[in-house]
């Protein structure tokens, strides 16, 4: 039994590491030195604390927290920043608890437009009893509806605006939206997918735009040990802080996986050393693959406005036996993507077999991909998809040559 784990571990670390093009938009590699620090005496530890340690022999575990809250906060010019939250669902599990009780109505992006399940009454807005209403989404330009999802607001009068998506291919329009509505309105901005590249300085900056509190992944465009985060506003009140930081805890959280702070510091002090040079060729080279699959003649979306300004682009692939079955085929050659539900799918199609797949270009970036490999890898599908030929060995001669993750700092040093 034991070997046969061990065995499992090295099959994994072979395959997704040496012979595959991981491309799911919400995964992401460490850095070497972040990778190294992940391990530590932190990973059996406990600091359960509000203003103070419940716990004894905390105060290491204290500093490598602040010292994460200050490397953000500097960041984002904000004394407001948590990174206890476990993942980008539970922060925002955080923030409901803190901004809305059972009954409460807010607005969000919504299943088939790209939003994620957690704010949705599937998954955890649901089980607090809130009711999501989706804003209304323009599916040609692939972007909120500003006008009608104004009036939308101005009708149902909703607790909370939250925008952000799983399938977010352009920046959301906060501006526009936050000018219009109440100010009593709080305007959430989850950044799960795209907080790397907001941190690199590339894509939209929300808490400049008006969002009351971001909410994010630290593991997806930004490269960070799995995890979540919240980040408020420098102009919210204290009181509010306050209240997003007791449904933290005690309200949601107890052992908050202290290990991996150190890797989310190395690997925001590695943002902000080479963040923006990342962000920026993660989405030159989601547009290049956007228009090289297209060029090869297959359905990216938003083809009229560039595919995209993040690192996803989104395919559809319905001519081709629909999402489940081309990811599955994609994997048999080892490109790992995954099926995306497309907003004019119904239902049973967006949960069972939906009409596209969703590509993300971090990853191969960090691996130090640029846009020839993206025309590369265009080819390699265009030879699955249509041609019906298996090119897994094309795919592992390629890799090869991409073993060195960049835009990080030598970890021999440390
Ligand atoms: C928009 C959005 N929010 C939240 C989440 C949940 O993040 P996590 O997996 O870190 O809990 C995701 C996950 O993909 C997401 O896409």
């Amino acid at each position: 039994m034991l070997e046969k784990i061990i065995e499992i571990v090295n099959l994994q670390n072979k395959w997704r590491r040496e012979e595959c093009l991981n491309m799911i938009a919400s995964e992401n590699v460490m850095s070497p030195l972040a990778e190294k620090y992940y391990i530590s005496d932190f990973e059996s530890r406990y600091n359960e604390h509000d203003v103070v340690s419940h716990y004894q022999g905390t105060k290491y575990a204290n500093e490598i927290e602040t010292t994460c809250i200050n490397i953000f906060g500097n960041r984002f010019d904000t004394q407001y920043v948590d990174v206890r939250p476990i993942s980008g669902a539970v922060a925002n599990l955080c923030i409901y608890r803190a901004f809305m009780k059972p009954g409460d109505v807010f607005i969000s992006p919504g299943l088939t437009a790209g939003g994620h399940v957690s704010s949705t009454r599937y998954g955890i807005a649901g089980g607090l009893g809130l009711k999501d209403i989706p804003m209304y989404f323009d599916y040609k330009k692939m972007r909120c509806d500003v006008d009608k999802t104004v009036e939308l607001i101005e009708r149902v009068k909703p607790k909370v605006v939250m925008f952000g998506r799983s399938m977010f291919l352009f920046p959301e329009p906060i501006k526009e939206i936050k000018e219009q509505i109440d100010s009593k309105i709080k305007v959430i901005y989850d950044a799960a997918h795209v907080f790397g590249l907001i941190y690199g300085g590339e894509f939209q900056r929300p808490l400049e735009e008006g969002a009351d509190v971001l909410t994010a992944s630290t593991h997806k465009t930004f490269p960070g040990p799995q995890g979540g985060i919240i980040i408020a506003n420098k102009e919210l009140s204290m009181d509010l802080w306050k209240k997003i930081q007791r449904a933290i805890f005690p309200g949601t959280i107890s052992n908050h996986h202290i290990h991996r702070l150190p890797a989310l510091a190395i690997t925001a002090l590695e943002m902000n050393k080479f963040g923006k040079e990342y962000a920026k060729q993660t989405i030159n080279n989601a547009k290049r693959l956007g228009e090289a699959l297209y060029n090869l003649g297959f359905k990216v979306l938003a083809a009229d406005w560039g595919f995209t300004e993040s690192h996803q682009i989104i395919v559809d692939i319905k001519e081709f036996g629909g999402g489940a079955v081309v990811a599955e085929e994609l994997e048999k050659n080892n490109i790992i993507v995954n099926k995306m539900a497309l907003p004019w799918d119904t239902d049973y199609d967006a949960t069972h077999n939906p009409s596209g797949i969703r590509i993300g270009t971090q990853e191969l970036t960090r691996w130090g991909m640029k846009e020839n490999e993206m025309e590369y890898i265009a080819k390699l599908i265009y030879k699955i998809l249509r041609k019906k030929q298996n090119v897994k060995n094309d795919v592992i001669e390629m890799k090869k040559e991409f073993m060195e993750i960049k835009y990080a700092f030598s970890s021999s040093k440390y």
